[in-house]
């Protein structure tokens, strides 16, 4: 008999006044994975997670935490789970010790088990030294350390993070990621939200990629960029018509070693066997064709980003910069 899913999540749709912000959306999650929903701005990311933890309720579709369904049973999905959301709550008086502690009451934690529980805690995420300093005064990576000690509070078997190093500094994000494998070791399983296709590919064991409130792929980083079949060879072109392109995309289909060919922005995604021969001769191509005229060229190894614009038609990186931590 097969294990049963942490999470099932099935036909999910959420409907906001006119915005459809999330659409026939269905994932399963593993026990003791780090599942991560990558996805731009706007995805449905945030959505999809706060129907999962129940404060919000899906217009469509069901989702079960540990068998539980979120909308029948949402009392005991709340104590399966805990959560840390994409905008920081911090006080400006507490401190950081203060703020577990307030956490603690509202989780009903009993006095002493909580804490002994907050000590283990801040030690858990590098917050000793500073527990007793007022939190207002944290660096960005030590709110969201302290963010994800809060949500870690009711021992859950799940927990959600969404967005857990947006804006912060290389090494914070660095930091977190460690933190977070550590959760993992515990037995924890971890469903977290990013912007951050790095973040996706070294820290999630399996990612689903959300476009627009629709999962358009789900897979571990590897499989997802295994499946994309070749290096890349990125074409930028301008001025070019569409009978150009139709005319350039066959022509390069002639050519041996060119497995598939995408459009995207301003250009083709291009897979081939090596960089040898095809960079060469897809540039005699290209220059060929009346009507093309090549800006730049650009070769590499499979990636993420590859992965989400076959999926989605468009680059991740093209998306505006996440705002930054104040
Ligand atoms: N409370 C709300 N009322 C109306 N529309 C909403 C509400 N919350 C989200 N939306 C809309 O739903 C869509 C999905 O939003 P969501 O916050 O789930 O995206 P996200 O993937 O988390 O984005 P981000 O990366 O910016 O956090 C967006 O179009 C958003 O404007
Ligand atoms: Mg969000």
């Amino acid at each position: 008999m097969s294990i049963p899913a942490a999470i099932e999540v099935s036909n999910l749709g959420k409907v906001y006044d006119s915005v459809e912000a999330v659409k026939n959306l269905s994932l399963s999650v593993q026990h003791g994975e780090i599942f991560g929903l990558l996805g731009p701005n706007g995805a449905g990311k945030s959505t999809t997670l706060r129907i999962l933890i129940t404060t919000l309720r899906p217009t469509t579709g069901t989702a079960t935490i540990l068998g539980h369904d979120v909308v029948k049973e949402a009392d005991t999905v709340r104590r399966l789970i805990g959560y840390v959301a994409q905008e920081r709550a911090i006080d400006r008086f507490l401190t950081g010790r203060e703020h577990l502690l307030l956490f603690a009451e509202l989780y009903h934690l009993p006095k002493q088990e909580a804490l002994t529980r907050i000590d283990s805690l801040l030690k858990l995420v590098g917050l000793e030294e500073d527990a007793d300093r007022v939190a207002k005064g944290y660096s960005g990576g030590m709110k969201r350390k302290l963010d994800i000690a809060c949500g870690l509070l009711p021992h859950p078997k799940i927990l959600f993070l969404d967005e857990p190093t947006l804006g912060l500094d290389v090494q914070s994000r660095l930091n977190i990621w460690e933190h977070i494998r550590q959760l993992k070791q515990q037995g924890i399983t971890i469903v977290m939200t990013t912007n951050y296709l790095d973040e996706a590919d070294q820290l999630c064991d399996r990612i689903a990629i959300i476009d627009r409130g629709e999962v358009r792929a789900t897979g571990s980083p590897k499989d997802l960029k295994a499946s994309l079949g070749g290096d890349g060879v990125w074409l930028t072109l301008s001025d070019a018509t569409s009978e150009a392109l139709e005319q350039l995309t066959t022509a390069l289909h002639g050519l041996p070693f060119v497995r598939a060919i995408r459009p995207r922005e301003s250009g083709l995604d291009i897979r081939v066997d090596g960089p040898e021969k095809a960079l060469p001769a897809i540039m005699e191509t290209t220059n060929a064709v009346a009507g093309c005229r090549l800006d730049g060229i650009e070769y590499h190894r499979p990636r993420l980003d590859d992965v989400f614009v076959a999926h989605t038609g468009r680059s991740l990186k093209d998306e505006p910069p996440a705002p930054a931590e104040t």
